[in-house]
């Protein structure tokens, strides 16, 4: 219905605001799409940033978060159907990765699927979350953590959704899941050849 479709509209223009370059910019660090991995995401800023890089990191992971994780609990509010409800952060995860205000080139949507997965519900939020993060920090590879994280999101979600959410919310989960691996799909390569990068602040690299 209209309701939703204006809903859709708005999530896509919110995911469509990169913290990343916006928080580059005010913060004096280099542009995110020019350096490092060329991502416009939390790792890479982290990885650019030198010391002001943690800081940098944490706010934009915070903020692509909120842009998927707001518009699906104002739809959860105002009662939409769980499948209206994902698409609402679907659109916002595509507005993420294909900016209007940035010419189409965004970033590989691993904090705003994150935001979505919160607003899905809490227990959907924390296990996928805690899936990145455990994985992050014992392997200490951005892309992998996310990669694994994100692959589980569908069986956590059959586990954690109430029926009548299931369906529409596994289906909707699974097809970001693809378009977040085919993102990463350079990550994949290096992955591959073992010579993805680690999880390491610029300032840190001399040690
Ligand atoms: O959030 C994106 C992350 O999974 C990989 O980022 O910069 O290492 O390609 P990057």
């Amino acid at each position: 219905d209209v309701l939703t479709l204006v809903f859709i509209v708005v999530a896509y223009l919110l995911g469509s605001i990169s913290t990343a370059i916006i928080v580059c910019k005010l913060m004096n660090l280099p542009d995110p799409r020019l350096d490092g991995s060329g991502n416009p995401g939390a790792t890479n800023v982290l990885r650019i940033g030198g010391e002001k890089g943690k800081k940098a990191a944490a706010i934009t992971l915070f903020g692509d978060m909120l842009k998927g994780l707001l518009p699906v609990v104002v739809a959860h509010l105002l009662e939409l159907a769980p499948l209206a409800i994902v698409l609402v952060g679907f659109a916002a995860f595509i507005g993420h990765l294909y900016p209007l205000f940035f010419g189409f080139k965004g970033g590989k949507g691993v904090a705003t699927m994150l935001g979505v997965m919160f607003g899905l519900s809490l227990p959907i939020g924390l296990a996928v979350a805690g899936t990145w993060l455990f994985v992050a920090k014992v392997l200490k590879i951005s892309s992998l953590s996310a990669l694994v994280a994100t692959i589980l999101a569908p069986v956590y979600i059959y586990y954690l959704a109430e029926p009548d959410q299931q369906q529409a919310w596994i289906t909707v989960t699974a097809v970001m899941t693809l378009i977040l691996f085919w993102r990463h799909r350079s990550n994949i390569q290096r992955l591959l050849r073992g010579e993805e990068s680690l999880i390491k602040a610029a300032k840190d690299k001399a040690d």
